[in-house]
């Protein structure tokens, strides 16, 4: 099922919580329209009827005793019926899918910040993506206090983001591991820095991307 170069550009976003993910999806769809691309913005764990029920287990905030495989596994899940139903169809419209969080989401909070192990989750994950991955991965780095400061802006929360700073710190610490290990793929962007900036670097990084596949 690997993508084939001819169908759509696969885009997918990552970062901490509170990075500022979705404001840039939001920017980004704007800025490609204009340009005349076809493009979908999607979001996991969700993005279709069923992906989102086991997006509703796995956020809702009661669920405090949850197994962290049962997590890792109800993510890949999610993220199968995604793929299925909403990103694979997209791509073979040729549009550009844009993804809020994909696999390396499972790497960095199931696999590092919760102990299970990178590789482990990863082997899991093929099950569910069949090696369908992203062509470009834009990682939205801020620091867990910053990141902490938007949760806070944003209002509601989630069982995940009720997590203690520690935790927070092992997902960018397993951020900062999926830098070295897919180097080619994804590209550090610094969203330290105010929203058009920010946007005008993932937009220079896509529009690459979309050159290397004309
Ligand atoms: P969401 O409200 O969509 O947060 P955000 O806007 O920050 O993406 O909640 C998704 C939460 O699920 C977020 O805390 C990250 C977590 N998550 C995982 O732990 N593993 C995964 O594989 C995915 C896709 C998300």
């Amino acid at each position: 099922m690997v993508i084939k170069m001819n169908q759509g550009i696969f885009i997918t976003l990552e970062g901490n919580d509170g990075a500022g993910k979705t404001t840039l999806c939001m920017n980004l769809i704007c800025e490609l329209e204009k340009l005349g691309y076809s493009t979908i913005y999607t979001r996991e764990p969700g993005g279709s009827q069923i992906a989102e029920q086991i997006r509703n287990v796995l956020l809702k905030e009661e669920n405090t005793n949850m197994d962290a495989r049962t997590e890792a596994l109800l993510f890949a899940a999610s993220r199968r019926q995604h793929l299925v139903e909403v990103v694979l169809p997209a791509l073979q419209e040729k549009k550009i899918v844009l993804c809020d969080r994909f696999v390396d989401s499972s790497l960095a909070y199931q696999g590092y910040a919760r102990n299970i192990g990178i590789d482990e989750v990863w082997e899991l994950n093929q099950f569910a993506i069949h090696d369908c991955m992203p062509h470009k991965t834009l990682f939205l780095k801020v620091s867990v206090e910053t990141g902490k400061k938007r949760m806070a802006l944003r209002g509601e929360t989630n069982r995940l983001d009720l997590e203690e700073d520690d935790f927070h710190k092992k997902v960018r610490e397993g951020y900062e591991i999926l830098l070295k290990k897919f180097p080619e793929r994804i590209t550090v962007i610094d969203a330290e820095k105010g929203e058009q900036e920010v946007l005008q670097q993932a937009l220079q990084e896509i529009l690459e991307v979309l050159s290397q596949h004309e």
